[in-house]
């Protein structure tokens, strides 16, 4: 039998396709309410979810990397309540591209959408999750600096370990909030974007236990890096 989720209340920000869909569709099954952001106005697999969630899913826009477009957001939401604030939003790109040979612009592409933008989402709508609610991010294992023994993915796993350290940074910050933190490591999964044809994991074999993970985590303080099994990454 599905569980009944702990997180009533969704706020997931990156849902049109990928990880952050099926994040979506995992949460809609088990009966949660779930607001989900796309970007841009073209229909999405999001959209094709609609009918079978009978009311419990609402879309909502959203480009991370565009500051008006999140104070927007937050102003359409400034009156309710989430139990759960999760940034999805990620991108990759070429895993063998070295500081050596990256551009300016590919490196600066990947530090702002991966680790300066989903920081900004949280401190923007933070205010709209309640004050025993969990706000979650998704990392990677690949951003942990500890288990960095073979390299590739130099730049993507930077972007990753940036947004760890800056979430630390939010985490002492807010040393007395009540409100749980998370950063999550899916796992390597295949037929995503970011995941790609050779990963191991399919999307079933992660998210719904990304989600037992996460909600298991309610009402627990601090900042907690956690992969799709519970397993704390090491730093
Ligand atoms: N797949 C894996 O193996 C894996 C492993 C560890 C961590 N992750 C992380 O999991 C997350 C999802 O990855 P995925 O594999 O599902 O990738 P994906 O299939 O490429 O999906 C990425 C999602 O992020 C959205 N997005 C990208 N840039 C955005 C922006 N500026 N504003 C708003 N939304 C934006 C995309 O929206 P559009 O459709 O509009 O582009 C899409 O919904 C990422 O944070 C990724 O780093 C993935």
């Amino acid at each position: 039998m599905t569980p009944t989720p702990q997180h009533a209340t969704i706020l997931l920000i990156g849902a049109s396709r990928g990880l952050g869909y099926a994040l979506a569709a995992e949460y809609v099954g088990r009966g949660a309410h779930v607001v989900a952001t796309v970007r841009g106005p073209h229909r999405t697999a999001l959209h094709d979810l609609l009918p079978a969630a009978h009311g419990r899913l609402e879309i909502e826009h959203v480009d991370i990397n565009d500051p008006a477009q999140v104070l927007s957001l937050r102003d359409r939401l400034t009156a309710r309540t989430f139990d759960l604030l999760f940034v999805n939003a990620g991108v990759t790109n070429g895993p063998e591209e070295t500081v050596a040979d990256v551009t300016d612009a590919e490196f600066t592409r990947l530090m702002i959408t991966n680790a300066l933008s989903p920081m900004r989402v949280i401190e923007r709508l933070g205010k709209l999750v309640a004050a025993d609610g969990t706000i979650a991010i998704m990392s990677s294992g690949q951003g942990s600096i500890a288990n960095n023994e073979r390299g590739g993915f130099e730049i993507y796993r930077a972007s990753k370990s940036a947004l760890n350290q800056l979430m630390r940074s939010y985490a002492a910050r807010h040393r007395d909030d009540s409100r749980t933190l998370l950063l999550t490591a899916p796992g390597w999964i295949r037929d995503t974007g970011v995941g790609g044809p050779a990963a191991p994991l399919t999307i079933g074999e992660s998210i719904p236990r990304l989600v037992t993970v996460i909600d298991a985590q309610r009402h627990r303080t601090g900042l907690h890096y956690l992969d799709h099994l519970g397993r704390t990454v090491a730093w």
